[in-house]
């Protein structure tokens, strides 16, 4: 009982302590916690709640993890309509509202006119439902008038409350907040960073929206994101003011942006707009505008709505940042998966706080339906934090020696003739094995950071070892010897031996790495995790059905035929005999086998031709036993097991006085 007690008392501290973070986190953007000390928190309070299952509640902090798995979002009909606001991107149109609603406001007699800016947050509108405290129901805005049920996804949204802070008197039993869910900048690169390149999403608001949808709310929980709300019904006074409303639901545990402010007067509302237009590019999260919205409740009513929007409030729409500047030349860009991006070369141009000189053109409908010419004067545009666009040319001006830009016929590595697949925007080099532009990207997707992290290997050093040919793909590189990579331009006996301690260090990444860092087409971390949950060994994966891959969570169709065109790839078991024989992870990791140790710490590199063992069982023996096994030898290798005609790296462990081993002694050890 006493025990029972103390672990009650614990859970509430921990539950407070954890949501406190969460508020840091989130809210004040000063976390105080390092990610790993703040799972370690919630890792302590599920310990707990598991041992104590009566002690959990529904609102626990825990409970924001995920796992529900969806497989279909059921429809929710809205009590009342979520409209949305109608839009201007003119100032003398705001002038324009707030006239027609003292208009309004002085049929009714009133004489005062009170407005509520608030910044628009661009994001995802949302709908929650609150019984009796405990959030219930959690839906997307759909149609305005039926939404889909997202509440398992919701839940995960550390800054969405489980249970309202204190059910304030003036609350009736069921409360229904509104609001939207962001993704904040950094948040939102560190997503996309875990993502294959072809599938990144272009903005937070397309990332959040991607994943309010997806079907594993585990998934959901890892994405970080964040609700901000300015919408509240269910008050006893339904008189209430919005801005007294905004106060209520700070206290009941919601963010609700800070930054708004009650203007009285137009003046207010211009000093607004205009203080917003430059401070919102330090907010840590994407704004497009700011919402006007009349503060008394009461006169909204009587103010009415259209069919879409209500007449008491607008948004005002910050423009894109455009700039002009001359189109030098296009330059053709070939991917990992080899598809061919156009990009253009500018004249460098400040935009919105930074030098702008290359900007993507995607693929080449995109030149043609901007009509560019080489020399034109085009204009560039930035929305929010998206990487720059070109939006269109000043053909008035086109100068007398603008040129045609030509398709490309041919690949510009490889010089293989391109391809243009069926009901595809882009071009694409079909030598997938030898092109070098494509070698160069898969091995610098394996070596990055949220793949086997190896960030000796960097541009130039992948270029040259392409070029070179002494790597036709990543499994390649943990058979570099040192020598050949001191033969290297700017490297140094030093620089060598660090690569290959790092290469050696990227053994002990897991199977999930280096599933997403062998970089198959839409398998980003995210699925890469899935799928070694799944198929928990390389073999079992590569056996896989098209059908039994569809059916693990949120991998569809197109991503389960690229997954099985990885797999019957000509290169692909050679692929997979190196990646074995580099003793690289192919499986989750299991309990370790009860053998002995003797090979616990140690560095072996196998060298000439074994008898009893092949070259990969031997590997595989060595590391059950807690070795590692190594491609070349340096003072710091544990023991080299030499077979018949062992040559050169004999030569070199005998001179640096490494211990040598016969075949007969290794089978000892074992
Ligand atoms: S009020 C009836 N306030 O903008 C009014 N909306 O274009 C309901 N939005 O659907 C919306 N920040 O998704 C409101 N501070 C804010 C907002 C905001 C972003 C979004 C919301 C809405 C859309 C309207």
């Amino acid at each position: 009982m006493t025990e029972m007690i103390s672990a009650k008392e614990r859970i509430t501290q921990l539950r407070l302590e954890i949501e406190r973070h969460n508020h840091l986190y989130y809210i004040e953007a000063k976390p105080e916690l390092s990610d790993f000390d703040f799972d370690r928190l919630l890792q302590q309070l599920i310990a707990l709640e598991r041992q104590f299952p009566e002690l959990l509640t529904p609102d626990s902090p825990s409970q924001r993890v995920g796992g529900a798995i969806t497989k279909a979002f059921s429809p929710v009909q809205h009590r009342d309509p979520m409209l949305s606001l109608s839009n201007t991107y003119s100032t003398l149109e705001v002038e324009e509202f707030y006239n027609r609603v003292k208009k309004l406001l002085l049929l009714e007699g009133v004489d005062e006119q009170e407005m509520v800016a608030e910044l628009k947050f661009d994001g995802v509108a949302i709908s929650l439902l609150y019984r009796d405290g405990l959030l219930v129901r959690g839906a997307t805005r759909g149609d305005g008038r039926q939404g889909d049920d997202i509440t398992a996804n919701l839940r995960t949204i550390p800054t969405i409350p489980l249970r309202l802070n204190t059910l304030a008197e003036s609350c009736e039993r069921e409360v229904e907040v509104r609001g939207e869910v962001f993704m904040r900048k950094g948040d939102f690169e560190l997503l996309n960073e875990s993502r294959p390149e072809e599938d990144r999403f272009a903005n937070p608001r397309n990332a959040t929206a991607g994943s309010l949808k997806l079907q594993d709310s585990a998934e959901v929980a890892r994405r970080k994101m964040c609700f901000v709300a300015y919408y509240l019904k269910g008050l006893q006074d339904e008189s209430t003011a919005h801005l007294r409303r905004l106060e209520l639901l700070s206290q009941l545990g919601f963010f609700t942006g800070d930054h708004y402010r009650l203007c009285q007067a137009l003046p207010q509302i211009n000093d607004y707009i205009a203080r917003w237009s430059e401070e919102r590019w330090q907010l840590p999260y994407e704004t497009d505008g700011v919402v006007l919205k009349l503060n008394d409740v009461h006169f909204r009513e009587k103010l009415g709505a259209t069919a879409k929007s209500p007449r008491w409030a607008i948004a005002y729409k910050y423009p894109a940042q455009q700039a002009g500047t001359v189109l030098h030349n296009v330059i053709f860009q070939v991917g990992r998966l080899g598809t061919i991006t156009p990009v253009a070369e500018l004249e460098p141009v400040l935009l919105a706080g930074s030098t702008v000189s290359r900007s993507t053109l995607h693929n080449f409908d995109e030149i043609e339906r901007l009509g560019l010419m080489l020399h034109d004067r085009v204009i560039i545009e930035k929305s929010g934090e998206v990487i720059p666009k070109v939006v269109r040319t000043i053909s008035e001006e086109r100068p007398p020696d603008a040129e045609p830009i030509l398709p490309p016929s041919h690949c510009p590595s490889c010089g293989t003739p391109l391809v243009r697949p069926e009901n595809e925007v882009s071009y694409s080099c079909p030598n997938e094995e030898e092109c070098p532009a494509q070698i160069k990207g898969r091995v610098l997707h394996f070596a990055s950071r949220n793949a086997m992290d190896i960030q000796t290997l960097g541009d130039s050093l992948v270029e040259q070892l392409v070029a070179k040919d002494l790597v036709k793909g990543p499994a390649d590189l943990y058979f570099l010897e040192e020598q050949q990579l001191v033969n290297l331009e700017r490297m140094g006996p030093k620089s060598a031996h660090n690569i290959l301690q790092a290469l050696d260090k990227s053994r002990a990444k897991s199977y999930e790495q280096l599933l997403y860092a062998l970089g198959i087409r839409h398998v980003g971390r995210a699925t890469a995790r899935e799928l070694s949950q799944a198929c928990p060994s390389i073999d079992t994966l590569q056996q896989a059905t098209e059908e039994q891959l569809a059916t693990v969570p949120d991998i569809g169709p197109v991503v389960a035929r690229s997954i099985i065109d990885y797999f019957s790839r000509g290169s692909w078991p050679d692929t997979l005999e190196k990646l074995r024989s580099a003793g690289l992870p192919l499986s989750a990791s299991e309990p370790k086998k009860q053998v002995n140790s003797n090979f616990e710490g140690l560095t072996v590199l196998f060298t000439g031709g074994l008898e009893r063992y092949d070259r990969q069982k031997a590997a595989e023996l060595v590391m059950e036993r807690g070795g590692r096994v190594v491609g070349s030898v340096s003072k710091k290798t544990s023991m080299v097991v030499a077979g018949s005609d062992a040559g050169s790296k004999l030569q070199k462990a005998l001179k640096l006085g490494v211990r040598v081993a016969t075949e007969e002694e290794f089978e000892a050890m074992l």
